[in-house]
């Protein structure tokens, strides 16, 4: 499989390694974090009881699909990704967790899903921003409604990032936006942030999804708190993967973004340290007369 970081120029546009085990150790930890950031598995919904299958697209390691069929037996999950080692993860760790109903396959998100057309009640994606862009995600939202039932629910929940007190880690984020924007794959006019957080739900309403909601998060991991040490964790990794994203895109010199990287790092460890992640989640749900046609 071919990787670019530019639009529509690979078949893996992933702007990290998928197959790094540091990435997989790094998407474990962060899904816990994310869900308790949320509040849980479904935090805006309480009515679950016409929910039995469920898809989540980009499902990494498994961690939302796995807890999902953890705590709701009854219904079906399965998680797609791009990336095989994380899905034999997925999939041994709902072996040895003695989940039948966690299902997981590996599927390129942006073709053609490999679903019949009215397979599944709920659609999830979170923080699928890493390989989605402008031209990507309106056919993905056209795949995810292709493949719910009628009346059923597409979720999504996407992050902003790069919001600190601190002047490098400011920096280091700024880079990853002007990157993301250099390759077709920013949502921001300026390329000044994801800008992907606005959009979506003018997204869900042109494809087609029906009565859009919407539920805002903020991560706060400054200095003190409790998810200061894992995040500080979590963006030594990322940021260090990222960095060849950074230099295909030319955004500065590998000197430049060396010394940005440490410098956040040192940073992030100063007891004033202050950041938050946004984080937004928006849903509809598909007309009731919904019928789509297999090609
Ligand atoms: C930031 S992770 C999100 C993981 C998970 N959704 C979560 O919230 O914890 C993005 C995931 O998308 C996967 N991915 C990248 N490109 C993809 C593609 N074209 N199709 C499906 N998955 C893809 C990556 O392998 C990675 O596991």
């Amino acid at each position: 499989m071919t990787q670019s970081y530019s639009e529509g120029q690979s078949d893996n546009s992933y702007v990290i390694d998928a197959e790094s085990g540091e990435e997989m150790a790094r998407l474990i930890d962060q899904d816990r974090l994310v869900t308790r950031t949320m509040g849980g598995l479904f935090s805006e919904r309480e009515d679950l009881s016409t929910i039995f299958d469920v898809l989540d697209i980009g499902c990494g390691p498994g961690g939302w699909v796995l807890d999902v069929a953890h705590t709701y037996p009854e219904m079906e999950v399965t998680g797609i990704d791009i990336s095989e080692s994380m899905i034999q993860y997925a999939q041994a760790y709902a072996q040895v967790r003695q989940l039948p109903n966690a299902h997981f396959r590996v599927m390129n998100a942006l073709h053609h899903l490999d679903f019949p057309a009215a397979s599944f009640d709920l659609v999830n994606a979170r923080t699928i921003v890493g390989f989605v862009s402008p031209k990507t995600l309106p056919p993905l939202f056209a795949e995810c409604r292709r493949v719910l039932r009628p009346g059923g629910v597409f979720r999504i929940t996407e992050p902003e990032h790069g919001f600190s007190n601190k002047a490098a880690f400011e920096t280091f984020y700024g880079l990853v936006n002007r990157a993301a924007s250099l390759a077709g794959r920013s949502f921001s006019p300026t390329g000044n942030h994801l800008g992907i957080t606005p959009v979506l739900d003018h997204l869900l309403r042109t494809a087609g999804f029906r009565t859009t909601g919407s539920k805002a998060y903020t991560l706060n991991f400054s200095a003190g708190t409790p998810a200061h040490i894992p995040i500080q964790e979590d963006l030594k990794i990322a940021f260090r993967l990222l960095q060849p994203f950074l230099l295909s895109m030319r955004v500065a010199p590998k000197e430049e973004i060396e010394y940005l990287y440490e410098q956040a790092m040192n940073e992030m460890l100063e007891e004033d340290f202050c950041a938050l992640w946004y984080f937004l989640t928006v849903w509809g749900s598909t007309p009731q007369e919904d019928h789509f046609q297999e090609g």
